[in-house]
C-alpha cells in the first residue's frame, strides 16, 4: 500500500486558516512513520484524512491530492476508503469489539463473509 499527500492542504470549515499546510508525503508499503508535533498542530486532523473521515464526514476546504494505492481519496466512497485503512485509537479498550487486534481484524473479515478457516488462520498470525 502506497499513501502519498501531494501539496496537501486542508481548513476545518469553522477555522479561518488551514491546519494542514501544503503536505508532501510519501509513506511505502511496510514504512512505519510516527508523526510527531504539538498539540494541535494536525496530527490528528491527518489521520482522519487517511481513514477517509476527511472529506467524507467531517467537512472542509481541501487543496492538492491524498492518493492511497493510487485512488484519491476524495474520488472514493468512505465504504472503500474504510476498507483499505484501518485506525487505532489511543484509548484502543473502548473502540476493540474481541479481546486482541487478531480478533478484531477477524471480526471484520467476517463480516466480510470471508471464510472461518482464513480468518482463523489471520487470528494465530496476529496473536503470535
Ligand atoms: N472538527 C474540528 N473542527 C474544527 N477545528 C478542528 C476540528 N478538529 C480539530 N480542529 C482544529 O485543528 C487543529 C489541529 O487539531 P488536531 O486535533 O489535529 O491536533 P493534534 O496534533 O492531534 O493535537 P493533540 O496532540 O492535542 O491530539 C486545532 O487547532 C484544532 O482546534
Ligand atoms: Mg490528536
Amino acid at each position: 500500500m502506497t499513501i502519498e499527500f501531494t501539496n496537501f492542504s486542508f481548513r476545518y470549515d469553522s477555522q479561518v486558516n488551514p491546519t494542514l499546510k501544503n503536505i508532501n508525503l510519501t509513506i511505502q508499503q511496510g514504512e512505519k512513520v510516527l508523526i510527531v508535533g504539538p498539540s494541535g498542530s494536525g496530527k490528528s486532523t491527518l489521520g482522519q484524512c487517511l481513514n477517509g473521515l476527511i472529506p467524507h464526514v467531517i467537512k472542509g476546504e481541501a487543496k492538492g491530492s491524498l492518493s492511497i494505492n493510487g485512488k484519491n481519496t476524495a474520488s472514493m466512497t468512505m465504504h472503500n476508503v474504510t476498507a483499505m485503512v484501518g485506525t487505532v485509537l489511543q484509548d484502543t479498550d473502548s473502540q476493540f469489539v474481541g479481546l486482541s487486534i487478531g480478533e478484531d481484524i477477524a471480526f471484520a473479515l467476517e463480516n466480510r463473509m470471508m471464510s472461518l478457516r482464513c480468518t482463523r488462520w489471520l487470528s494465530r498470525q496476529q496473536n503470535g
